[in-house]
């Protein structure tokens, strides 16, 4: 169902190997990846660690690296890996006709499942 995805724009808008985020109003900041393998994600804009700004770290195969201590993160499911602990809400996302949806639901609800706001480190 259509009315079930939002759309946020033209895939062309995101750059191979960056992110743009997105604001939602009333829930947590998002950031949309296109990784060099061409594929889209959606994740809540914030490290599970100390919440570091993920749209601004250095995205290599389905992973990006927080910037703020370099945790890698996995843009498809969320979790920190290694020795690191933790989960960040990833959000459905889906391409269509060369436009970017995202699962309405998950996006006012803060992700597709619920996460931990913060990890010990
Ligand atoms: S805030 Fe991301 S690694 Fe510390």
């Amino acid at each position: 169902m259509i009315g079930d995805w939002l759309d946020i724009g033209p895939v062309g808008q995101i750059e191979a190997g960056t992110a743009r985020t997105l604001p939602v109003e009333g829930a947590q900041e998002l950031a949309i990846f296109h990784t060099l393998r061409g594929e889209f994600f959606a994740i809540v804009n914030a490290c599970p660690h100390k919440k570091g700004p993920l749209s601004q770290g250095i995205v290599h195969g389905d992973v990006v690296t927080c910037p703020l201590h370099n945790w890698n993160i996995s843009l498809r499911d969320g979790r920190a890996l290694g020795d690191d602990e933790g989960c960040v809400p990833t959000i459905p996302l889906r391409v269509d006709a060369g436009r970017i949806y995202l699962l309405r639901a998950a996006v006012l609800g803060g992700g597709a499942e619920a996460a931990p706001a913060e990890a010990e480190a």
